[in-house]
């Protein structure tokens, strides 16, 4: 009897536990359900605030879609799995120094509260399920992309292929481009030194005005020095008619010749003959030196459209037609818009191309000269 009693127990008890588990199970369930459905309703808040704040402030540089454009693309399956929320709520509120991309938020001076900042994040994240793959091109430093730089900031004060040398006013310049130096010291050195700079010896500090990209530019044209290589830098002879001219538009004719003799050096073809007469005008102060840099500059660059035929047929004939018909390309024989462009605006076009459309930029893979062979050639479709 008392056996039998004791299950009873038994049974009671075990089924008011079932019964006690469950409803513990049932209440759980049920709150994880509506703190999910709460969880869900806020984010799909944050997510709208998120949009209209990207609409307002961000789809000029990074698209409506974020498909990028001066920015990079932000609607892309490559970044958004390598950026954590964290590092794109950093990014975006301290911005990219030395880039155009602004700091937002408030303590780096932008607009944006921590929690706008986060909207946006959110908003940028719902992109990741149907994010398109965009291989971003990984940055290779190139030393002649750095010789261009060093040119700009740094040879003024380091001479021509950082040699030093006699700085015209009886003192000398230090030589960076030092065997003995380039072999002691190491690219970290030089990164340091180039961005700490020794602002009490009268070397400037560069990390706040050269971008990381730059300065390793730089550090691979140091490298091919310490390989005792000559580096030539892709500075256009273009771009330095032009400061010439800006120069001497400004009356500051000593910076116009300073760059005009560096054009003179690495410029080409039948224009060459005309910078030996507008440097005579400009060191004498006479004013035709101003109505003959304007119209080289205008005309430059002048190209051999033997030479051009070649590279047109390696490079355009298979979308503008081996008579210039057009094709893929628009019809080049004749042309209105070639014939209505200078030289020196077609040149700049054909650098970078038409955004956009299958006509690319060929900065890189055609060089000044070939550029302006192409041109001359193109010109010969022209003529009536
Ligand atoms: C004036 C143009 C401009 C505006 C406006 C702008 N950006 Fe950018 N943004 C850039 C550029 C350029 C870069 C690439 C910088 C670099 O070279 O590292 C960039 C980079 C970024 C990156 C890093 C991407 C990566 O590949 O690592 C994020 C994230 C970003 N921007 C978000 C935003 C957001 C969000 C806004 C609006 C609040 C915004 N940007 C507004 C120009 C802009
Ligand atoms: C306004 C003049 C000036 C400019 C511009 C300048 N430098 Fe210098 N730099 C100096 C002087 C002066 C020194 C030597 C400082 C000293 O006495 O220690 C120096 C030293 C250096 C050194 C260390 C050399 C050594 O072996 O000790 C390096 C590397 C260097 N500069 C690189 C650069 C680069 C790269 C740039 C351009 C981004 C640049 N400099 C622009 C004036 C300049
Ligand atoms: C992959 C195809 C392709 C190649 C290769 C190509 N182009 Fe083009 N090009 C185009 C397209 C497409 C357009 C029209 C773009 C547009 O819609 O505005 C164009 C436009 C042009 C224009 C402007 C014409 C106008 O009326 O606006 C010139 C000039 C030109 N190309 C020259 C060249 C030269 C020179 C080369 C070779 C170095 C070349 N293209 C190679 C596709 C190409």
């Amino acid at each position: 009897m008392q056996t039998e009693n004791y299950t009873k127990h038994k049974i009671i008890g075990l089924v008011l536990t079932v019964i006690l588990i469950a409803a513990v199970t049932l209440a759980f369930v049920n709150e994880t359900a509506r703190t999910e459905s709460a969880t869900a309703a806020t984010e799909k808040i944050s997510l709208q605030r998120g949009r209209q704040l990207y609409v307002d402030n961000c789809v000029t540089c990074h698209g409506s879609r974020g498909e990028g454009g001066v920015g990079t693309a932000l609607n892309n399956s490559v970044l958004l799995k390598k950026a954590s929320n964290d590092v794109l709520f950093a990014t975006i509120v301290s911005g990219r120094p030395s880039t155009v991309m602004p700091a937002w938020g408030q303590a780096y001076g932008g607009a944006f509260t921590d929690e706008q900042v986060r909207d946006i994040v959110t908003f940028i994240r719902a992109w990741e399920p149907k994010a398109p793959v965009v291989e971003v091109g990984v940055f290779v430093p190139d030393a002649a992309r750095g010789a261009s730089i060093y040119e700009a900031s740094c040879f003024t004060c380091h001479g021509e292929n950082g040699k030093g040398g006699d700085d015209g006013k009886g003192g000398t310049l230090v030589a960076v481009n030092n065997s003995a130096k380039l072999v002691k010291n190491d690219d970290a050195w030089y990164q340091q030194t180039i961005s700490n700079g020794r602002p009490a010896k009268g070397m400037p500090s560069w990390g706040s005005v050269l971008s990381a990209n730059q300065t390793s530019d730089l550090i691979a044209l140091i490298g091919a020095w310490r390989n005792g290589e000559t580096v030539v830098s892709k500075t256009t002879a273009a771009q330095l008619i032009n400061s010439a001219l800006f120069s001497l538009q400004e009356k500051d004719n000593e910076d116009a010749l300073f760059y005009l003799k560096r054009a003179k050096k690495i410029a080409f073809g039948p224009a060459l003959d005309r910078f030996e007469p507008i440097i005579k005008n400009i060191e004498a102060d006479k004013p035709a030196a101003l109505t003959d840099l304007t119209s080289l500059s205008a005309d430059w660059p002048i190209g051999d459209a033997v030479n051009g035929e070649t590279i047109y047929v390696d490079a355009c004939k298979s979308c503008h037609g081996g008579e210039g018909q057009g094709g893929v390309g628009r019809k080049l024989k004749p042309n209105v818009f070639v014939q209505d462009t200078t030289n020196a605006d077609l040149f700049q076009f054909m650098l970078v191309g038409r955004n956009g459309t299958a006509m690319r930029g060929w900065d890189g893979s055609l060089t000044e000269s070939q550029l302006a062979d192409v041109i001359a050639f193109l010109r010969t479709w022209q003529q009536p």
